[in-house]
């Protein structure tokens, strides 16, 4: 980046999800033209941001820890002459702001993932008088309006927030208590957004949302994606997390109409039981989930089916988690997540009886992984022979490397010149892990 060296130095540790991500960016944003330049490491750094994830315990945790770490660099600092700002923001923030700053004197200010842009005034504020110390409400149209600031994307694929919040209440999430209740984001807003990354070179955007898919504005997610695949230069386009309720036929055809928009789709299901679903409130069963993702394939056949998944929430017996693994058969998928329950204070699901064992938790989560990664790898497999388009997106670790991803997210692997980082290139997939592609550019069709 060129201008003028950054008097402050900024550290930013994040947390949890893609909005989460997309958050800090945007915190950088609004605190560079204060003079904060972000860096990599929380050492002498003048201000120290924790972007904060509150959706199972261990994340909350480690929050805790990473604080008695700071605190004693906040201290090294202070010994020296100097002075650190310690900042907590996110899901834990908005969930147990008073909590933080009791437990960690070292931090001096809260601010709730609707409150950020007032991170200016609430530094000036703690440097002034460590007077108010907590930001934490919900009104999302008043943050984006006062996010004013340019978004510097730093690669060719940029995360862009188009809804927040959640009112679906399943009973074991937090979601809805930390971001509040399902808003979008106007249409023009996003396509104003979506234009300036797209002239400062990005190839694709991630449209995120905790239900993404229940985006109001414009003619539904449908028709906010017909409306940005239409801008020059964004030749791809994703979004992430989607409710099944809320997977509609528009949506749906959308899948086989737009060529922008990639055959990728995470729909989490949380388990294949019945029974569970109900206790989970997630409106649909195991029967209405089969037959959508049946809809979904018939729409866009090869689209790449991801997922998340909770082992042991309370009540779960054996034959409800067959009945999950059952489901993961049928549905063949191309990669998921799978959590052990974790009880979370407030949540309905935490008073619930049958709280289920650890041991028995950690044997569930271990049998469906080991089912979920060779569907996964078995999906990467398949790729081996294909000629991809691959949207080359940074250097690899080893020199004369390059690495992007497939049209289904795929890490892929290339030996390639890295001036063609920021394209999207045929490659002729050889091989295929777990977890990653490699092969080589297809020069007949490229
Ligand atoms: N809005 C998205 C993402 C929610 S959080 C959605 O509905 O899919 C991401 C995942 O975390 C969830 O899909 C769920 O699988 C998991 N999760 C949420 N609360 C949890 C809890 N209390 N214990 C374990 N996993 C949880
Ligand atoms: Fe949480 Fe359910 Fe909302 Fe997803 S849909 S954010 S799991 S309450
Ligand atoms: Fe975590 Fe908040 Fe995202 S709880 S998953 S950071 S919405």
């Amino acid at each position: 980046m060129s201008g003028n060296a950054p008097l402050k130095r900024l550290y930013i540790k994040t947390y949890g999800c893609q909005m989460n991500v997309y958050d800090s960016e945007r915190m950088a944003d609004v605190l560079a033209p204060l003079g904060y330049g972000v860096t990599d490491s929380p050492e002498g750094a003048d201000l120290v941001v924790l972007n904060t994830c509150h959706i199972r315990e261990k994340a909350t945790e480690k929050v805790y820890s990473e604080l008695g770490q700071i605190k004693l660099l906040k201290q090294d600092k202070q010994a020296a002459g100097g002075a650190m700002t310690v900042a907590v923001a996110g899901c834990v923030a908005q969930a147990e702001g008073e909590e933080i700053l009791r437990r960690q004197p070292a931090v001096d200010l809260v601010v709730g993932p609707q409150s950020y842009h007032q991170l200016p005034e609430l530094i000036a504020r703690a440097h002034r008088a460590r007077g108010e110390r907590l930001a934490a409400d919900f009104a999302p149209d008043e943050k984006f309006d006062a996010l004013t600031a340019e978004r510097r994307p730093s690669g060719v694929s940029a995360f862009l927030t188009v809804q927040e919040g959640c009112d679906k209440f399943c009973t074991f999430c937090v979601v809805p208590y930390t971001r509040g209740g399902e808003w979008s984001r106007p249409a023009e807003a996003i396509e104003a957004e979506a234009r300036s990354l797209a002239e400062k070179g990005v190839r694709e955007v991630t449209l995120l949302g905790q239900n993404v898919n229940a985006y109001a504005g414009d003619d539904g997610l449908a028709g906010l994606v017909r409306r940005l695949a239409k801008i020059e230069g964004l030749d791809r386009i994703r979004y992430t997390t989607s409710h099944p309720r809320d997977m509609d036929e528009a949506l749906i055809a959308a899948h086989a109409e737009v060529p922008e928009l990639m055959p990728y789709l995470h729909l989490p299901v949380q388990s294949g039981s019945d029974r569970i679903l109900k206790a989970m409130n997630r409106a649909h069963t195991a029967e209405s989930y089969l037959r959508l993702i049946e809809k979904i394939r018939s729409s866009r056949p090869d689209i790449a089916i991801s997922g998340d998944f909770i082992v042991g929430f309370p009540g779960e017996r054996d034959a409800d988690f067959e009945a999950t693994l059952e489901l993961v058969r049928e549905v063949d998928y191309a990669g998921a997540f799978s959590f052990k329950y974790s009880r979370r204070p407030g949540t309905p699901a935490a008073a619930l009886p049958g709280q289920v064992d650890e041991a028995v938790k950690d044997a569930r989560l271990a049998s469906l992984n080991a089912l979920l990664e060779a569907q996964q790898r078995a999906f990467n497999e398949r790729q081996a022979g294909r000629v991809l388009p691959v949207l080359f997106e940074k250097l690899g670790r080893h020199s004369g490397q390059i690495i992007g991803r497939s049209p289904y997210l795929q890490a892929v692997h290339a030996t390639a010149p890295d001036r063609l980082i920021g394209q999207i290139v045929p490659v002729r997939i050889e091989s295929a892990a777990r977890n990653s592609l490699s092969g080589v550019l297809d020069l007949e069709t490229a």
